[in-house]
């Protein structure tokens, strides 16, 4: 079957796959998602930097109207290893384009590196490995031939449901933060070359219900799930990374499966036409995300502009005869070609100089026959290394446990330690073989999660080997992977270490040598796309910390964690010296850990999320779809917590969480002084809304910056290390979080030296959404109290800001 084994490598997953059961049913669900109809789909403009767009009119003039329609949805090529293609048009010199996953690499294909995922890089909070990341990644999507990235960044899901089976893939359940390091991101792609798809917009915050299948029961169609999301928490919470990347200059962004206020996303008129086209002034194209699609002419005029994986469907040559039998008019089909052209354009991919299209990537990667490129450049190996080690975060460190000083015995302890028993070379999951083999665990028979009816589903609790990465379209099959075990045991044979280790036993503790100097656990929280993640705790890996503890009083614990992980169980054991949730560190995860741990450098990431006590912290939004009552046929998801997720919603209700947002040790302390506000613009020429033209990202002037702060921070310690110092506001308006993230700075501090940090304030960084003025709108008047310090809890920092 060449076409299910072709589609194995493409973008989406077939088949729409439920995990578990719905048991939570509101009863006081109301429904309130709806869409108003915004028409016609704006036109491109040309501003900020898009002038060049004539030169996709100019192009688009000479071709037919079959041809336009062409450029609007994938054909299937049986020869191309590309997740999406776009025929060329060869009189007229375009050589088609290639789509191709993921954000952290490129996907199916050989040669190439695996980076850290975005929670990696999101606890590293540091925009210029965003942006130098992105660009070694987008330098290897550009060797190989692709055309269009598919990610980075991926901002959404944004990671409001803790289970939610893609939240690695983004970078923090914070939109600024998100937004920022997202920002960076599309810069560092496009500069290398090729074109940055931002996904998914909007809503998709959850696997379960992404896409519409048919009831076995009644042989009826259960559609997407609705997140019903309202004008506010839009605006101020899911859209605003999306501001970001649309402001760096984004290319094209991809629209979500769910339906977004009961429309499905990609034929939401005002989601495309309104919020992305008209108020972000987005020039570029939307892409559907793979199989999205629902309806034809109008997800045109809703704002779609490029079906994937195939336009034959609904479009193809049926949009060529609804051109001709008036249907829709040409000048609308001239649009979406022309937005498709200006961001070839824009991301110079008229530069005769980069190899053909496709090139690197072939049909026959799995059989290994089809030449090969080596996409690799060897000077991102530095870069590399630095994502890997930034995104570790230390949580607890007692005793002197951490670094290890020139230990004599290790003993070490883990599924996670060592290598997964298989690679794959097909399509992605490499370290996905196989789920732990326990009865508390369904084991992954296969490479794949649940696409074409390859595999059965599998729940993802942990996996059997150390995890570098997520699974699903993120996922990539780099040229190595560096274990725990492999790094640690080099560096012991280099100093005359004795090690012991066991990766299998549950209750280890009969094996522990007394003698040993530290033991050491690796877990790990796995997630993949198609699928929500069953739990957020793993008993069968806290049985392992625990036995472990019981008989030795130096555990140090590393997690290898795909999302919020619980750590209650253990984390307060007497024994449980040290912890490190240690995200998706990509390649090099096994060296970067083995330097972390033997201080050659201090850790120096943060939590891009809190870690609660326990799962009833979250309250509804834990499991938010009902698809029980009235709403059988169509789930429905109400964002009733608004922006309150996470520290916004555990700093209003008091809730006091295990880690908070935001927080992580090193090997040092820093003290925090000299806080410093600066206005500057004059406070009596602030209007209350923006009047700036709308450029891409929104009126102009949002982006002005009105305020700097700045903040010393002294490293008090004996080591160097890195600091992220971080800015809150409280917006003093109603029903606004106590405090949010709107700055954040990292720096490395020798010791007993200080750095100044330094925040800019923009004026959309201190505004709201006014729902009925329909604006950002600033409190010109107000005192703005404004926080700087270690975490979102650890704010020794604070003046008031006024305007
Ligand atoms: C979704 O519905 C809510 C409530 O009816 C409304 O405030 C919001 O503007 C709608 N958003 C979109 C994109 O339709
Ligand atoms: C199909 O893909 C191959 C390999 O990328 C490419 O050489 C060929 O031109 C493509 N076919 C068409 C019709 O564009
Ligand atoms: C659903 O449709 C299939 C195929 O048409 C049929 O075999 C099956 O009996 C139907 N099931 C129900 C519950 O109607
Ligand atoms: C046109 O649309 C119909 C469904 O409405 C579909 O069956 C057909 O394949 C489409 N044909 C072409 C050539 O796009
Ligand atoms: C025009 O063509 C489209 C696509 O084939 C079709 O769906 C529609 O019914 C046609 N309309 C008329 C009035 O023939
Ligand atoms: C992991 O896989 C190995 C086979 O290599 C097996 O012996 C072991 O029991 C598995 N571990 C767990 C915890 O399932
Ligand atoms: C391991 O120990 C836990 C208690 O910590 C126990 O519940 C579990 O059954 C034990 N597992 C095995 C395989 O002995
Ligand atoms: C800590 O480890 C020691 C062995 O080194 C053991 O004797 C002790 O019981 C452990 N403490 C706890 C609370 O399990
Ligand atoms: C933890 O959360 C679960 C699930 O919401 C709940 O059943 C349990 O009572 C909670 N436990 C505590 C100690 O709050
Ligand atoms: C941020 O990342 C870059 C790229 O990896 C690195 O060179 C730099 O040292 C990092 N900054 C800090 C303060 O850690």
């Amino acid at each position: 079957m060449p076409q299910l084994k072709r589609l194995l490598v493409t973008a989406g997953f077939l088949i729409n796959f439920v995990a578990g059961q719905d048991t939570v049913v509101h009863q006081d669900t109301h429904f309130y998602g709806q869409s108003p109809p915004i028409y016609p789909s704006p036109e491109i403009s040309g501003t900020g930097g898009w002038n060049e767009f004539s030169k996709a009119q100019a192009l688009v003039l000479q071709m037919t109207l079959e041809e336009k329609t062409s450029l609007t949805g994938g054909y299937p090529n049986e020869t191309s290893g590309c997740g999406g293609n776009i025929p060329a048009i060869a009189r007229l010199g375009f050589p088609g384009m290639c789509l191709q996953d993921g954000p952290n690499g490129v996907r199916a294909a050989d040669f190439v590196n695996g980076y850290p995922s975005g929670i990696h890089v999101g606890a590293s909070w540091n925009k210029t490995l965003a942006y130098s990341q992105s660009h070694a990644i987008g330098g290897e999507f550009r060797r190989k031939g692709a055309t269009v990235a598919l990610g980075p960044p991926v901002l959404g899901p944004l990671g409001r449901i803790a289970l939610g089976g893609r939240n690695w893939e983004t970078y923090s359940n914070d939109p600024y933060l998100t937004g920022a390091l997202g920002a960076e991101a599309v810069k560092g792609v496009q500069d290398n070359g090729v074109i940055s798809c931002t996904k998914h917009f909007v809503g998709n915050e959850q696997e379960m219900h992404r896409n519409p299948r048919v009831d076995p029961d009644t042989n009826t169609t259960i559609e997407a799930s609705s997140s019903n999301i309202d004008d506010r928490t839009m605006h101020e919470h899911y859209m605003w990374p999306f501001a970001d990347a649309v402001h760096a200059g984004t290319a094209s962004i991809m629209c979500a499966y769910e339906r977004l206020n009961n429309s499905y996303s990609c034929h939401n008129s005002k989601l495309l036409n309104g919020l992305l086209k008209t108020e972000l002034g987005f020039q570029g194209f939307v892409v559907s995300d793979w199989f999205a699609q629902h309806t034809g002419i109008a997800s045109a005029t809703a704002g779609l502009d490029m079906v994937m994986p195939y336009g034959y469907e609904f479009w193809g040559d049926n949009l060529t005869e609804a051109v001709r039998n008036g249907s829709i008019s040409e000048g609308h089909i001239n649009n979406m070609a022309t937005r498709i052209m200006a961001a070839w354009y824009f991301s110079h991919q008229d530069d005769k100089s980069l190899p053909p299209v496709g090139v690197g990537l072939t049909a026959n990667f799995e059989d290994r026959r089809a030449p090969t490129i080596d996409a690799r450049d060897p000077n991102d190996a530095g870069l590399l290394m630095e994502g890997a080690i930034q995104g570790h975060v230390l949580v607890k460190n007692v005793k002197n446990s951490l670094p290890l000083k020139a230990p004599r015995m290790l003993s070490i302890y883990g599924y996670d330690a060592k290598l997964p028993d298989k690679s794959f070379s097909s399509g992605g999951y490499n370290g996905w073989a196989l789920g732990l083999q326990s009865q508390n665990y369904r084991s992954i028979v296969c490479g794949f999660g649940p696409i074409g009816g390859q595999c059965p589903a599998f729940e993802p609790i942990a996996i059997n080997g150390t995890m570098i990465g997520g699974g699903g379209s993120g996922a990539v099959t780099p040229v190595y992977m560096s274990s725990p075990f492999d790094a640690l045991e080099k560096r012991a044979r280099r100093e005359g270490t004795q090690l012991f280790w066991d990766f299998n036993t549950e209750n280890a503790t009969s094996n522990i040598n007394s003698n040993s100097d530290a033991c050491l656990v690796f877990l790990n929280a796995a997630s993949s796309e198609g699928v929500d993640r069953p739990s957020v705790r793993d008993s069968f890996s806290d049985s392992l910390v625990k036995n472990i503890a019981a008989d030795c009083d130096n555990t140090i614990v590393t997690i290898h964690n795909a999302g919020v992980r619980l750590v209650d169980e253990w984390i307060e054991h007497p024994n449980v010296t040290a912890v490190i949730f240690a995200h998706l560190p990509g390649q090099d995860s096994g060296e970067a850990i083995t330097k972390i741990l033997y201080g050659d450098v201090s850790p120096s990431g943060k939590l891009p999320y809190s870690v609660p006590r326990n799962e009833s912290d979250y309250g509804p939004v834990y499991a938010p779809v009902t698809h029980s009552g009235w709403d059988r046929y169509f789930p429905q998801d109400d964002f009733k917590e608004g922006v309150f997720t996470d520290y916004r919603a555990f700093d209003r209700e008091g809730i006091d969480p295990r880690f908070e947002f935001g927080f992580g040790l090193t090997y040092t302390t820093f003290e925090y002084s000299n806080l410093k506000i600066e206005n500057t613009v004059d406070s009596s020429t602030l209007t209350s809304y923006p009047m700036g033209p709308i450029i891409p990202g929104g009126h102009s002037d949002l982006w002005d910056t009105i305020a700097t702060v700045t903040a010393d921070v002294t490293n008090t310690g004996s080591v160097e290390a890195a600091e992220i110092a971080q800015l809150y506001v409280g917006i003093p308006m109603q029903d606004q979080p106590i405090r949010q993230l709107r700055g954040f700075d990292k720096v490395t501090v020798p010791p007993e030296e200080t750095r100044t940090v330094e925040f800019k304030l923009r004026r959309r960084d201190l505004s709201t959404w006014d729902v009925h003025g329909q604006n950002w709108r600033l409190l010109v008047g107000s005192d703005y109290p404004v926080y700087v310090g270690a975490s979102s809890r650890n704010l020794k920092l604070s003046a008031n800001l006024s305007l």
